[in-house]
């Protein structure tokens, strides 16, 4: 759905990219990761849900082969909080023994979820284990997390769709906005 479906949703507060500049973005995104990738093999590590419109655009926007597999990870913590306590629902169906793995995510919010991904995902003897993500908030990030790709630094504030949702609702919006304050606060 587009913006025109949610018109007067009291919850929506504005745009803040359009489909438009996010395909853009991932596709300067993955030109950069092509460069850096030539002549290895990668997979691509998707955290379920919020990642699988970025993995959609981001691999289809690769122009050679890659592997793809699933992460489903449960972050404890209470309505819009995270906490860093880390419970694995599905976990990958491949060895990363010796590959290249680079982790697919839609947001890094407080770093806690990718800090505790990355150490998990590096234990298993993989060749190198990167990050790439669509959207990172520096003003909220309490773990220091190494992200080589990042499409957008946003503010701090509370944002739907392209993939993130509030209460499961919002993923399948085209664009990504913002929540107004009086929904979470
Ligand atoms: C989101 C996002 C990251 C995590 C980032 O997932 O996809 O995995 O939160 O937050 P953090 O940096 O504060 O740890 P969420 O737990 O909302 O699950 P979902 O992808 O199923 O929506």
């Amino acid at each position: 759905m587009d913006q025109t479906h949610v018109e007067g949703d009291l919850d929506l507060d504005q745009t803040l990219y359009t489909e438009e500049q996010i395909v853009g973005r991932l596709q300067e995104m993955a030109a950069e990761i092509q460069q850096d990738y030539e002549g290895k093999d990668l997979l691509l590590v998707g955290v379920l849900k919020g990642a699988v419109m970025v993995m959609a655009d981001l691999a289809r926007s690769l122009d050679r082969h890659v592997e793809m597999d699933w992460m489903a990870v449960s972050s404890y913590g209470s309505g819009t909080k995270s906490s860093g306590v880390v419970r694995i629902l599905k976990d990958l169906d491949t060895d990363l023994n010796g590959r290249h793995v680079l982790i697919v995510e839609d947001i890094i919010d407080t770093g806690l979820t990718l800090s505790w991904l990355i150490t998990n995902l590096r234990s298993r003897g993989p060749a190198s284990v990167e990050i790439a993500t669509l959207l990172r908030k520096p003003e909220a990030q309490q773990m220091e997390v190494e992200v080589k790709y990042v499409g957008f630094d946003i503010p701090n504030a509370f944002v739907v769709g392209y993939g993130l949702d509030y209460n499961e609702h919002y993923r399948n919006l085209r664009c990504i906005g913002t929540l107004s304050p009086h929904v979470y606060s």
